[in-house]
């Protein structure tokens, strides 16, 4: 399939600046002339229109920047839509996580019934009840389930975007203690680094790909690069010990590729401040070509 690249240079849904540059790093580790190397018709739509911090004031402490980011949200799903719609593979760049919430929007919309990996060291599941920090990127799984601020869960007109049955988070090692309630109600499937450490990458990807896979006509990968452990990807603004290897990515990327399952993707929280050499957007590019087919031989 062709391929588009949306970036969206958002940084309202998380307290520390930098994220916003995410897409820019992403794109400077060459991801266009990579995807094209592999082979692919690849466009790049440019930026969304975020706005800045700086000129908006937070007026809820539980929901910082709440209609900035449900209006970024909904212009994130019209574009995404789109593309689908165009029969087109939307790649879209953060940007913190909290533009999951238009992705999985558009994305549900262009395909009906979607299925969603969630690779993060978080869970992403709070709501304005539970959440620690009020900052919006620790709750778009939350959104997606339908779950939280009406203004976030729907975005696009109607929610929940997807069913908790098709929803599996892989990689998580720190989740606030109500926000493992709400996986555990929801009845989200969660691969901790523990499962991972014990079955092993391979075991742990094919029953997640079964997860999202069974009975859904797509499935939305949302890459979160602090799944990935903080040796391999230092430029995260919440980083975690004992985080995926760059080998168990690769693999997970590669058994991604084979399953054929994927239709949409979002890469996101790559923050080149906190960076060394822009490790962690290369990394991210690294991913994404595998995700895309990419083999040795
Ligand atoms: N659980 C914490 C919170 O709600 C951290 C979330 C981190 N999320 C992320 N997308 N990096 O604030
Ligand atoms: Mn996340
Ligand atoms: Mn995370
Ligand atoms: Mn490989």
């Amino acid at each position: 399939k062709p391929i588009s690249i949306i970036g969206v240079p958002m940084d309202l849904g998380q307290g520390r600046r930098g994220v916003d540059m995410g897409a820019s790093a992403i794109r400077y580790a060459s991801l266009q002339e990579r995807i094209a190397r592999l082979g692919y018709d690849v466009r790049d739509l440019g930026n969304v229109n975020v706005p800045t911090p700086e000129s908006h004031r937070v007026e809820n402490k539980k929901l910082k920047y709440l209609p900035e980011v449900a209006d970024v949200s909904n212009q994130v799903a019209r574009l995404v839509e789109n593309q689908m719609k165009e029969d087109r593979f939307p790649i879209i760049l953060g940007g913190d996580h909290s533009i999951a919430i238009g992705s999985i929007a558009g994305a549900t919309q262009a395909v009906k019934k979607l299925g969603v990996i969630w690779f993060d060291a978080h869970g992403d599941m709070n709501t304005e009840e539970t959440t620690p920090s009020g900052n919006i990127h620790g709750m778009p799984l939350a959104v997606s389930l339908g779950l939280g601020h009406p203004d976030l869960t729907h975005v696009g007109g109607f929610a929940p975007k997807v069913e908790a049955k098709n929803v599996v988070i892989v990689g998580a090692r720190d989740l606030d203690a109500e926000e493992r309630n709400l996986i555990k109600q929801a009845g989200v499937s969660v691969f901790t680094m523990h499962e991972i450490d014990k079955m092993g990458m391979s075991a742990v990807m094919e029953e997640a790909i079964c997860i999202a896979s069974e009975g859904t006509d797509g499935v939305h990968l949302s890459l979160d690069l602090d799944a990935f452990d903080p040796r391999e990807a230092p430029g995260v603004g919440t980083p975690v010990l004992g985080g995926v290897t760059y080998r168990e990515g690769h693999l997970a990327m590669e058994m991604l590729a084979a399953a054929h399952v994927l239709t949409s993707v979002d890469i996101v929280e790559v923050n080149p401040i906190l960076d060394v050499e822009n490790r962690t957007a290369r990394v991210a590019v690294d991913m994404i070509c595998s995700l895309l087919g990419q083999t040795v031989i």
